[in-house]
């Protein structure tokens, strides 16, 4: 026979073989579109922008189907029934992580953000007594969100009213308030160990929303081949491990029991009351992983929130008039303002929240698994299988919010301006794996805003008119288009 019959021969094997693998397994799964062998449905998938890509096939598979990317499938969960009776009702079975490679190596499991089972609920458990000021000293995580905005209003001040990217200012401030939490003090804006911290952290984020690496994610042997930024990212991580370690036997040194100053405090004591349990999560490697999910989880979010918040203040000036009205009569020009206020300024609170639904700024959530087999509308899922649930599904779910496209406080207002509660409020997911930072994320976005705005006019260089507000999608996060801006002292 002709060599090049049997090559195609045989080829045709190797792919009816990998089909028929793939639909065997696909029989249970929900269904989705036809993957390719190997490649799965990537060639379907715009990577550069999945959410939308997620949101073309429900219309066709509906709101429970399958998506293979690379050999790995993947559940999307879209529209909110679904999503709710995933990640509230069956809570427990939903709350795996499902967790991209190149993470995998570098946290190896340790942490809160990619830890899972017994070490993840008790270090999550612990995270959140912390952060909720059980005995974090004597200063209150209020206090110290304060303390940040006013640091923060006095480096916009320096800008003497010229036009200006706020990025690098904005992210400095939610960066410091995990440093004040984590390590007992803020840094100065310009001390060299907080912008290595800083950069180190930024370039990060860069790495791991390309393009680029979502796609290699799916092909493991590919990692190693990536030119540099597989190597870039592994030496940041260790950078800022070793910083953490340091500043974790200062603390050793220095500590006094009966008065914890912070977190890395509380962790040590609480690994000393737990050193006789063989199976105890409270190790150095988990308190330095946790230390890092921390700062990776906590900046960033919060500084794009507050930036993209800055950007359609600039472009609804009408907003933003009642905003500063709202405050200049609740709160006044002569003190901080502070949480108790929230409850008093229904319409900023309605703002922000609209701020968050509106940009929606984790589309597709992070990637869950399920822990174990299960049945979810007559669905089989096997455990360990990823899941993707569609926050921005909900987000911008036409019936709560009529609209969901446009910016509009009056998503959360009711007739008479009282602010109006929604289920489908999910910027921070929802659930047990539901953002640890939710309470001090929405205390930093309304203490920075707030105070922002009692000190500033902001103003525009061009007409708010023609200001695009319109998302910058990158792989997994909605970032706002970059614009400049003027403080302008009240
Ligand atoms: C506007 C700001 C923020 C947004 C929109 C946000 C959103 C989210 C989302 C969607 C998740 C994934 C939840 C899930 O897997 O279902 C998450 C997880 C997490 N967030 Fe946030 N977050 C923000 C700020 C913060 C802050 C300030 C911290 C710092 C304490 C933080 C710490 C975490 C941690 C540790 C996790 C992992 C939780 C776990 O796996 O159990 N986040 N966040
Ligand atoms: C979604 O579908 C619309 C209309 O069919 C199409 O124009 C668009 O390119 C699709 N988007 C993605 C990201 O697949």
């Amino acid at each position: 026979m002709d060599p090049f019959v049997v090559l195609v021969l045989c080829l045709s094997c190797l792919l009816l073989l990998s089909l028929w693998r793939q639909s065997s397994a696909r029989g249970k799964l929900p269904p989705g579109p036809t993957p390719l062998p190997i490649i799965g449905n990537i060639l379907q998938v715009d990577v550069k922008d999945i959410s939308k890509s997620l949101s073309n096939f429900s219309k066709v598979y509906g709101p429970v189907f399958t998506v293979y990317f690379g050999q790995k499938p993947v559940v999307v969960l879209h529209g909110y029934e679904a999503v709710k009776e995933a990640l509230i009702d069956m809570g427990e079975e939903f709350s795996g992580r499902g967790i991209l490679a190149v993470a995998e190596r570098a946290n190896k499991g340790h942490g809160i953000v990619s830890s899972n089972g017994k070490t993840w609920k008790d270090i999550r458990r612990f995270s959140l007594m912390t952060l909720r000021n059980f005995g974090m000293g004597k200063r209150s995580i209020e206090d110290r969100v304060q303390e940040e905005a006013r640091c923060l209003v006095e480096e916009l001040r320096k800008t003497k009213s010229s036009p200006c990217d706020p990025t690098f200012i904005l992210s400095c401030a939610p960066c410091n308030v995990i440093c004040s939490i984590i390590f007992q003090n803020r840094f100065d804006y310009k001390d060299q160990n907080f912008l290595n911290l800083l950069e180190r952290l930024n370039e990060n984020v860069r790495i791991l929303s390309s393009t680029w690496l979502q796609v290699c994610d799916n092909f493991p042997p590919l990692i190693d081949y990536l030119p540099g930024t597989h190597n870039t990212l592994l030496k940041n991580i260790a950078y800022t491990k070793s910083y953490v370690l340091e500043k974790v036997k200062e603390h050793q040194e220095s500590l006094d029991i009966n008065n914890p100053r912070d977190y890395i405090d509380c962790f040590l004591i609480k690994m000393e009351q737990e050193k006789h349990n063989q199976h105890s999560g409270f190790t150095i490697e988990n308190l330095v992983c946790s230390v890092s999910d921390l700062f990776g989880a906590g900046t960033e979010t919060t500084s794009t929130t507050v930036r993209y918040g800055l950007l359609l203040l600039l472009k609804y000036p009408e907003v933003t008039a009642k905003v500063q009205e709202e405050i200049g009569r609740v709160v006044g020009r002569h003190r901080s303002p502070c949480m108790q206020d929230r409850s008093r300024m229904p319409y900023t609170d309605a703002v922000v929240h609209e701020i968050q639904r509106y940009i929606n700024l984790l589309p597709t959530n992070l990637p869950h698994a399920v822990t174990c087999d299960i049945k979810f509308r007559n669905y089989y899922i096997p455990k360990g299988t990823t899941i993707f649930t569609s926050l921005s599904s909900v987000l911008h779910d036409e019936k709560e919010f009529p609209n969901p496209k446009v910016f509009d406080p009056g998503h959360f207002l009711d007739e008479s301006g009282n602010f109006k509660k929604s289920d489908y409020f999910m910027p921070f997911s929802a659930g047990k794996r539901i953002c640890l930072g939710e309470s001090l994320a929405r205390m930093e976005l309304f203490l920075f805003l707030t105070t922002i705005l009692q000190n500033f006019n902001l103003k525009s260089l061009v007409d708010p008119k023609d200001l695009d507000t319109t998302p910058v999608a990158n792989g997994f996060a909605s970032v706002p288009p970059s614009y400049q801006i003027c403080f302008n002292p009240v």
